[in-house]
């Protein structure tokens, strides 16, 4: 058997993988990578001693795409905030699955007390499956490129310290998150507990079809009964075509429930209009104003802003995959295609709409096609880092 075949099923296995969605090429030289820092020769003697779980775990780091950032989706976190101020029922408890090197749940963290919440209100608990990862986040330091966006860097100049390495986060924020070594496969994990927010983004997406399925069981079993899942954008649509999630009526943008069994799944729909609007405008809208308004549910306000820009500055990749969200988001499943269709035209390395067209692909059967776009994202995202 080819040894890397077997390699392959190992991490299949173990923590879900999909060796197809990172390319055999990547795996290739994390295979090497994880070889040169053990001291074995042949590739053969390697896959044997993958039998001790400190070398598998040296090979899970190897492989696992790190990618993330500070407020990625800043939606996500808008929603949080909001979700967090009508909150009534004792500690918020909040999961952030798989938490990368804690940009994710430190920014939970500061969303939260943004929206005015005290430490004892809310508990935040963390799990990533690499102990780097964990150990990384334990530091709390980060290199400029973890701030993308206007948010990000606003929350930057208030939450962070310059230091050497980088950025050191306020240190009395360290201690809002506990973080732990996971994995989500793992049956045991978090045994007991559940969460009233789970924040599961940018995993599902690597996982083989089999392991999403036992994903999607772990997350219920770990969401409360009302509990909130976020995932990333491009990840509703598999989730709403392949679960009982349904989008969350207060949020429509990216936040999920689960639909009541034996109900009716509601079609996607414009949410309502609500009452009160969002802030004004800037003179100047940006890209992240109009992410930030259909992240917050005002799809209408932003597809309106959205259309401007392409009339008043022309298409861009981000733009016409940000308005294929947004088709997609209400309903109008084939235009989003065409929208994403037209950003790859301009950016083949656009990861948005790679991303959502693979999940798209697989919604439809084609496994392949499916497979080659995810690779394509994944080379993008590791080149754009
Ligand atoms: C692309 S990052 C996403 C991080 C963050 N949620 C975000 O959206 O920015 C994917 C993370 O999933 C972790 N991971 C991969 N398989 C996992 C598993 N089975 N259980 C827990 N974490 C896993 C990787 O170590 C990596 O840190």
């Amino acid at each position: 058997v080819d040894p890397l075949a077997r390699v392959e099923s190992l991490l299949a296995e173990t923590i879900g993988l999909d060796a197809s969605s990172i390319g055999r090429r990547a795996l290739e030289s994390s295979v090497r990578t994880a070889m040169q820092s053990s001291s074995v020769e042949t590739i053969d003697d390697y896959v044997a001693s993958l039998a001790r779980t400190a070398e598998l775990e040296r090979l899970i780091d190897a492989v696992a795409v790190p990618e993330s950032y500070f407020f990625r989706d800043v939606g996500s976190f808008d929603y949080l905030r909001r979700f967090a101020r009508d909150w009534r029922g004792g500690v918020l408890r909040i999961l952030s699955l798989p938490c990368a090197a804690g940009e994710e749940p430190y920014s939970i963290a500061i969303a939260l007390l943004e929206a005015g919440l005290a430490p004892p209100q809310f508990r935040i608990d963390a799990v990533d499956v690499r102990a780097s990862a964990i150990a990384a986040a334990e530091s709390a330091t980060y290199r400029p490129n973890a701030f993308r966006g206007e948010e990000a860097l606003r929350v930057r100049e208030r939450w962070f310290t310059p230091c050497a390495s980088g950025f050191a986060l306020a240190p009395h924020l360290r201690e809002t998150v506990r973080f732990r070594r996971g994995n989500l496969l793992d049956p045991l994990l978090l045994a007991g507990e559940t969460f009233d927010v789970v924040f599961c983004k940018n995993l599902l997406i690597y996982l083989h079809e089999e392991a999403r399925q036992r994903a999607l069981a772990q997350l219920e079993r770990l969401l409360a009964k009302d509990g909130r899942l976020l995932v990333a954008p491009s990840e509703m649509v598999w989730l709403q075509a392949n679960s009982g999630y349904r989008r969350a009526g207060d949020a429509p943008a990216l936040a999920l429930r689960r639909h009541p069994v034996g109900g009716q799944a509601p079609p996607p729909v414009l949410p309502p209009m609500r009452q009160a609007r969002a802030p004004v405008a800037p003179q100047e809208p940006t890209l992240d104003h109009i992410r930030n308004l259909a992240g917050s549910g005002q799809l209408h306000e932003a597809s309106a802003i959205a259309h401007d820009f392409l009339r008043t500055r022309g298409p861009s990749d981000e733009l016409l995959a940000l308005l294929g969200l947004l088709a997609y988001a209400r309903g109008d499943e084939a235009e989003g295609q065409r929208l994403m269709d037209r950003a790859l035209y301009l950016n083949p390395q656009n990861v948005e709409a790679l991303t959502f067209l693979a999940l798209a692909r697989e919604r439809d059967g084609d496994v392949e096609a499916a497979a080659r776009l995810r690779g394509r994202a994944l080379r993008a995202e590791a080149a754009n880092a």
